[in-house]
């Protein structure tokens, strides 16, 4: 029997999954701009590379029990002291919970539950996070380098962003002369 190298790839410390079949999608400002307090957001500025992920699984994905790999990269970018945040979602399955895993970078963690109720946790280089089924949840980048964290969760757990929109994460990040503020929306 032959050994076999490795198929896939997450890439440390520079944190990129390579391998046949990884899904990659990109968010620009345009994409996200509703996100941001400010509406002063010019042309060039809209086509602002935001946050990139990396996604894979083998198999079936309608299968209960199969699960994704992930990796996400926000990128240090401040629309007037606003950190930048992914849009954030509950799993349409309420029941799927997911991992966080800190790579790089220096981040938090908005966990938001059906009530709108929001805590906030560090993601560091090493920091591992639970995420309960019911709670939905954002990353936003709060240091000066690219924030990349794994994750992994059940293929069946899908997207929901509109819980979210109805029901917006109730603090926005910012970071202020080197401060990190949450601000009441
Ligand atoms: O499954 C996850 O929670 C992550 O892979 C996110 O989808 C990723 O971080 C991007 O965030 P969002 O889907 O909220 O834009
Ligand atoms: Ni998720």
């Amino acid at each position: 029997m032959k050994i076999k190298n490795p198929k896939l790839w997450h890439k440390m410390p520079g944190g990129i999954i390579e391998g046949e079949n990884v899904l990659y999608s990109r968010k620009y400002l345009k994409d996200v701009e509703n996100l941001y307090k400010s509406k002063e957001i010019s042309n060039e500025g809209k086509n602002t590379l935001m946050y990139e992920v990396y996604s894979y699984s083998e198999g079936d994905e309608t299968q209960y029990g199969n699960l994704f790999w992930g990796l996400t990269i926000l990128h240090p970018v401040y629309i007037e002291k606003e950190c930048n945040m992914t849009k954030g979602h509950f799993h349409e399955n309420r029941n799927c919970v997911e991992y966080y895993f800190g790579l790089e970078g220096e981040g938090l963690l908005l966990l938001m539950d059906e009530m709108g109720q929001m805590s906030a946790e560090k993601v560091l280089p090493g920091s591992l996070h639970y995420i309960a089924g019911n709670f939905a949840h954002r990353l936003v980048n709060i240091g000066e380098i690219p924030l990349k964290i794994g994750a992994c969760w059940p293929t069946t757990a899908g997207h929901d962003y509109r819980a979210v929109e109805e029901m917006p994460f109730p603090y926005r990040i910012y970071k202020n002369n080197g401060k990190i503020e949450l601000v009441e929306r």
